[in-house]
């Protein structure tokens, strides 16, 4: 907050740089703050003192405590969100979100919610919250395959930027009648539909996707012969999306924790018991987590955490 003096008390060096909001810097200046306290620089190599920089070219007094603020405690994600490796291959901030039964399983019963559902309305009500708040959502064919789902934000939730709609799909599998496809109803939103497939997958599939309105993109495989998740991530994070989160299967799910790029769980237990296909839970017992905050949302349980050495 801005005192009666017109002092600003700020953690981090405010930024100078256009992202998708315009620079903090330009924010203070239009604000005529006379002297901005800061209590550390940006770590980040590309923003580095360049916000203190601008600031003191436009006669703002600024004042560092460096020290004052040690970013590891009071922004840790933030740490790790500019670390040497994420900032030389850029990747959205991922956030795995599954809902599971009490035996930890992705897929209920055949015979309880149609097969699909394991939650309550007020977990599927916060998903919709959540998506509203994200640049994509990601999902693999199997997930497609089995529900058809549509990825769209369809509650009356304020939506930013509608989340674009990914696929990852090495074979091009997804039905080009797929639900993904077909026009928003009134009151849903969406972004458009990404295919990541591997590179030449298809060709005939590919020209029908296209024509359904899918954006595909070829990938290389990953050393295990998979489509590389990490050149999904990092194409997506060229098409501007910054935070993502993962709405697929067991498969997809395992594979992007085993490969460290979730940086965030939010995992939904709903009172069914039994299911079907395997449970995830081997991968959140392990002290790769902090943070966690256990909390309840109707009749559910939720989980929360972030990956300890995100990065
Ligand atoms: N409870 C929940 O929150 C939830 C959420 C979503 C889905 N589901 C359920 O999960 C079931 C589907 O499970 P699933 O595991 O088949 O679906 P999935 O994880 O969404 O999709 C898996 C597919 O992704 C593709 N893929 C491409 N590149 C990959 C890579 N590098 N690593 C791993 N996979 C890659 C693979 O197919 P290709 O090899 O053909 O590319 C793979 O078979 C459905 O029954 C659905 O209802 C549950």
């Amino acid at each position: 907050a801005i005192d009666e003096n017109d002092q600003l008390l700020v953690t981090l060096e405010p930024c100078s740089s256009q992202g998708k909001q315009p620079p903090c810097v330009d924010a203070l200046l239009a604000a005529r703050v006379r002297r901005v306290i800061v209590g550390a620089v940006d770590p980040d190599p590309r923003h580095r003192g360049r916000g203190i920089e601008a600031l003191a070219a436009r006669g703002v007094e600024v004042e560092l405590l460096d020290g004052a603020a040690p970013l590891a405690r009071v922004a840790p994600h933030f740490v790790e969100w500019v670390g040497a490796d994420r900032v030389r291959r850029p990747r959205p901030w991922l956030i795995a979100k599954w809902a599971q039964t009490r035996t930890g399983q992705l897929m209920p019963p055949e015979d309880v919610g149609a097969g699909r559902w394991i939650t309550a309305p007020p977990a599927l009500e916060e998903v919709q919250q959540l998506r509203a708040r994200v640049d994509a959502i990601l999902t693999g064919v199997g997930t497609v395959l089995a529900d058809d789902p549509r990825l769209t934000v369809r509650r009356p939730v304020e939506v930013p930027c509608a989340p674009l709609r990914v696929v990852v799909d090495s074979e091009l599998r997804t039905p080009p009648s797929a639900r993904l496809f077909q026009p928003l109803a009134a009151g849903e939103h969406a972004g458009g539909v990404h295919l990541f497939c591997l590179a030449g997958a298809a060709p005939m599939r590919h020209r029908e996707l296209e024509a359904a309105g899918a954006i595909v993109h070829g990938c290389f495989p990953d050393r295990s012969g998979r489509l590389s998740l990490r050149e999904v991530l990092g194409k997506l994070w060229a098409l501007g999306v910054r935070r993502a989160l993962l709405e697929a299967g067991p498969t997809l799910q395992q594979a992007c924790l085993e490969q460290g790029f979730v940086d965030q769980v939010r995992v939904y237990t709903g009172s069914v018991n039994g299911g079907r296909g395997p449970s995830l839970a081997h991968l959140l017992s392990s002290a790769a987590w902090k943070e966690r905050l256990d909390r309840e949302i109707g009749p559910d349980s939720v989980l929360e955490a972030f990956r300890a050495n995100a990065g």
